[in-house]
């Protein structure tokens, strides 16, 4: 697939070719095929403290996010996307000085709605067909209601989905993602003002990497890791 960006115009000939009007404004990007994608995203930690990413391509990272799928469709994430330079120092000094933080273009905290599977569950089904809201919509506040484990549980699934989805699509459009945990999770959530009701996740720093990951750490073997039926 190629992707051009807003200001050129594309013209699709018989051969399939493209080209823009403007050579001034030529700019053509290959995406990555998901496999290898998979493959090459590694945890990146050296990031180009001068790259930015654009509104558009952070946009373009949200968007695709939000097309993860969550359990009844309750769209449980929430997305901080920290720009402050301030606030991102803050943030690393909460998360053992970790200079992915402050370097990486993009840095979001990975949030969820513990409670949004009550925040008028009509609205995940309203292009459903009617049978299907009759059945799901009613069906949504049985499921959750008094099982704070399981609202956890469905947060940090949600979020680890959405979290691989940005990766993905970080590396398909040629950037290098970290995933991390290791915050003081109480301090990020003062600084980000984290409502009541919401937990974090994790952060991602996305951006230009200047020294590649390290190698692999050491992977299982596929019969350590998938078992028949039964674990025995
Ligand atoms: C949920 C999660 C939290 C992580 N937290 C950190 C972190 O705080 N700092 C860090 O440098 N790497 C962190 N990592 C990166 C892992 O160490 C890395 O993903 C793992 O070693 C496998 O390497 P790879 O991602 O390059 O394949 C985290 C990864 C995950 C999935």
């Amino acid at each position: 697939m190629w992707l051009f960006s807003k200001h050129e115009t594309k013209i699709n000939n018989s051969t399939g070719d493209f080209f823009t009007k403007n050579k001034y404004c030529l700019r053509v990007i290959k995406l990555m095929d998901t496999f290898d994608a998979i493959k090459e995203r590694r945890a990146v930690k050296h990031y180009d403290v001068n790259h930015k990413l654009t509104d558009e391509e952070v946009n373009q990272l949200l968007s695709l996010a939000v097309l993860s799928p969550t359990s009844f469709n309750i769209q449980n994430w929430r997305f901080v996307v920290v720009k402050d330079s301030e606030v991102r120092k803050q943030i690393r000094a909460a998360a053992w000085d970790q200079a992915q933080v402050t370097d990486a273009s993009l840095l979001l905290v990975i949030c969820a709605d513990l409670k949004s599977w009550k925040d008028n569950p009509a609205q995940y089904w309203i292009n459903a067909p009617k049978e299907a809201q009759k059945f799901l919509v009613p069906a949504m506040g049985p499921f959750y209601e008094g099982k704070e484990q399981l609202q956890r549980d469905e947060a940090m699934r949600s979020c680890g989905i959405a979290a691989q989805t940005i990766m993905l699509a970080a590396k398909a459009m040629g950037y290098d993602s970290n995933p991390m945990i290791g915050f003081d999770s109480d301090k990020v959530a003062e600084i980000i003002k984290l409502p009541e009701n919401h937990i974090i996740s994790m952060l991602i720093a996305v951006g230009k990497q200047t020294q590649p990951a390290m190698p692999r750490g050491g992977q299982l073997s596929l019969d350590k890791v998938v078992f028949t039926d039964k674990f025995s």
